[in-house]
């Protein structure tokens, strides 16, 4: 997206959120997931210290400045009350084959109500139509069910498991790698309506 002219292509609403860019005072509804170790079992990073959040958050809100930029982390807004639940990211990993990555997480609070699954649609979505993407993928530890089943009900395909591949904790983890091809998306779409 660097060389991308066009305006950003956030906020995005869906039916019950908004996903937009972070703001400093979104610190505590962020800070209170990234502390909560349940949260952040399968991630490689947390539980925050609340420096560390001020530093995410500080980091998040200056790359805000810039655009085009190729990293975009948008905060999960719940449009109800207004309440920073999560966070999603889209990554461009390679403008010549057209490639993203994405990862999501959200507050404990809001989990199994189809929330994180509606927010990835919306930039998968993105990232194919508005953006011209070929291949988004994402990648979650084997033993992170609950990030997985969000990416089969997206559609997306198990392309396989990386042994060993990330160090997380000192101790070595196994890695699933989904992925969606702007094809597969389309015929998805055409089948649902
Ligand atoms: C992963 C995460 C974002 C999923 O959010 P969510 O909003 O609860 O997911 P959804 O409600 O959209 O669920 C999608 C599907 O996954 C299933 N699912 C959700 N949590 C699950 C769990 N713990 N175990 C098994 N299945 C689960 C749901 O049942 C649903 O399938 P269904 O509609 O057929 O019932 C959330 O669990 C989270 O924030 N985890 C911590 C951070 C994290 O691990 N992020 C991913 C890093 S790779």
């Amino acid at each position: 997206m660097t060389d991308d002219p066009r305006q950003p292509w956030f906020p995005i609403r869906t039916k019950r959120l908004l996903l937009r860019e972070a703001r400093l005072s979104d610190y505590d509804d962020i800070h209170a997931y990234a502390v909560d170790a349940d949260v952040v079992r399968y991630m490689d990073w947390g539980p925050n210290t609340p420096e560390v959040t001020a530093q995410a958050l500080g980091g998040w809100v200056a790359m805000s400045a810039q655009w085009p930029r190729d990293e975009v982390n948008l905060v999960v807004e719940l449009s109800e009350t207004g309440r920073a639940i999560g966070a999603i990211r889209l990554s461009i990993q390679s403008k010549a084959d057209r490639t993203a990555d994405f990862g999501y997480t959200l507050n404990k609070d809001y989990w199994r109500r189809g929330l994180a699954t509606e927010a990835a649609s919306a930039i998968i979505e993105t990232a194919f139509t508005t953006l011209g993407l070929h291949r988004v993928y994402a990648t979650c530890d084997v033993r992170n069910a609950a990030s997985y089943k969000v990416m089969e009900k997206l559609g997306m395909r198990r392309e396989g498991t990386l042994l060993k591949n990330h160090e997380v904790r000192g101790r070595w983890r196994d890695t699933h790698v989904y992925a969606l091809l702007a094809q597969e998306w389309a015929a998805r779409r055409a089948e649902s309506v």
